[in-house]
């Protein structure tokens, strides 16, 4: 960083924006394998939020990497720089107001905790979207667990590159054992305790 930069404080401040919108604003990170079901959780929990007139925004694997991470593949230094700059998209994010929901596998605990760093006590939610590795591959949404087997898609997480489980997530989502409205009503339920809706 250039030493020549100065932070700016804003006139209006995240609590401001939080008190226009009635709502605190948080990120709920989902972690998970590829087809453990981040994304349908994500954007179920979403359709749910915007009923209750909460401002809310998903940040997803896939679509991220078609824009602001174009430039990055799926090595251990990319995935990092990914969860890196997704993590400061989600602060951004959080001084703005809104309740973030993130679906990126960020396999690395290392990467997870440090965005719980750039963020306030309780601000980071992190969710284990839990199923079994035998289940996302059976489910193979998009075909990819079968190229990764025959060795067509290098370092594929869960397969020829590692997931780190979250020791201590806020919360566990069995996504093979729950339906999705029982898995939707855990998180809102979650977010209701915190008096994240105000
Ligand atoms: S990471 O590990 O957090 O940087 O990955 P992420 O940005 O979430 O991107 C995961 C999606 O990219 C597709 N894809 C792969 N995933 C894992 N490993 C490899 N090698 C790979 N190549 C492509 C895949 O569709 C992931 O989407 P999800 O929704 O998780 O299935």
């Amino acid at each position: 960083m250039s030493e020549n930069i100065v932070w700016h404080e804003t006139t209006i401040s995240k609590v401001d924006r939080q008190k226009q919108k009635k709502h605190k604003s948080c990120i709920l990170w989902f972690t998970g394998l590829s087809g453990s079901g981040k994304s349908t959780l994500a954007n179920a929990v979403e359709k749910k939020l915007i009923l209750q007139n909460v401002h809310s925004y998903v940040l997803d694997g896939d679509n991220v990497r078609h824009g602001l991470n174009k430039d990055l593949g799926f090595s251990d230094e990319d995935r990092k720089e990914n969860i890196r700059r997704i993590g400061e998209v989600s602060k951004l994010f959080l001084d703005a107001g809104i309740i973030t929901l993130t679906a990126f596998i960020s396999p690395f605990r290392e990467d997870r905790d440090l965005v719980r760093s750039l963020v306030e006590e309780g601000e980071f939610i992190e969710i284990f979207v839990n199923s079994s590795l035998e289940t996302c591959e059976s489910r193979d949404p998009k075909g990819l667990y079968k190229k990764a087997r025959a060795g067509i898609i290098p370092e594929f997480t869960g397969i020829s590159s590692p997931y780190e489980q979250p020791e201590h997530p806020e919360l566990t989502i069995e996504t093979d054992k729950l339906t999705i409205e029982e898995s939707v009503a855990k998180v809102l339920q979650y977010l209701e305790e915190k008096s994240i809706l105000g």
